[in-house]
């Protein structure tokens, strides 16, 4: 397990993928805010690739998020579009909706950068987010993720569509908070 000052990334467990189901996936609007795409009803037992256990691709490596006092779940993170050639990769999170403004979403990011740049070797990360997702931009902000443009009206999320924000930290710029 990778851990932070509140808490831990570690491997997607069995368990897991009922309480990030019912609390992130079914939940409409969290799932249209939170993905590129639309929303959809999952059934129990299907392998969604976004939900998992396994590491079922080079490009894309699933973390569950839990608190470092007691283990308990709070989300979901995800380094994702992993690309060794230009050794960029992108951040995805979603905390369960009664873990979100305790700091986990923040300690998640930098943690993910630990792994991103420490233990891949990769030279930026980037994040895409909803432009009114304050709380996201603030989370890679106190990181050091620099805003580097708007994509206007590129996400189309129930019924409208919405500006996003690029964010984007490099290895050199980077200054982490624990070794
Ligand atoms: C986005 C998310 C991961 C952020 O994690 P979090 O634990 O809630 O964020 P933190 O508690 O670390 O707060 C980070 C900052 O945002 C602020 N913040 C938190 N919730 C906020 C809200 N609802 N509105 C405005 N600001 C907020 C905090 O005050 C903090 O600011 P500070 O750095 O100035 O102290 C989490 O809220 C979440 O999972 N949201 C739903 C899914 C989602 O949007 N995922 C991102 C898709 S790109």
């Amino acid at each position: 397990m990778l851990s932070g000052s509140k808490v831990g990334l570690r491997a997607r467990h069995e368990e897991d993928v009922a309480v990030l189901r019912t609390e992130l996936f079914d939940d409409v609007v969290n799932s249209s805010r939170a993905e590129g795409g639309p929303w959809r009803p999952i059934p129990p037992g299907t392998k969604d690739p976004r939900l998992v256990a396994e590491d079922v691709e080079d490009q894309r490596v699933p973390f569950s998020v839990v608190e470092l006092a007691g283990g308990t779940l709070v989300g979901m993170a995800t380094l994702w579009g992993i690309d060794t050639h230009n050794r960029c990769a992108h951040i995805g999170l979603g905390l369960r909706p009664s873990c979100r403004g305790k700091g986990y979403g923040t300690d998640a990011v930098a943690v993910l950068c630990r792994y991103g740049f420490t233990v891949r070797g990769l030279h930026r990360l980037q994040i895409e987010t909803l432009s009114d997702n304050a709380a996201m931009l603030a989370s890679a902000e106190r990181n050091g993720f620099v805003r580097e443009g708007v994509l206007r009206s590129s996400a189309w999320v129930m019924g409208e569509f919405l500006d996003e924000v690029l964010l984007g930290l490099l290895a050199a710029e980077w200054k982490p908070t624990r070794p």
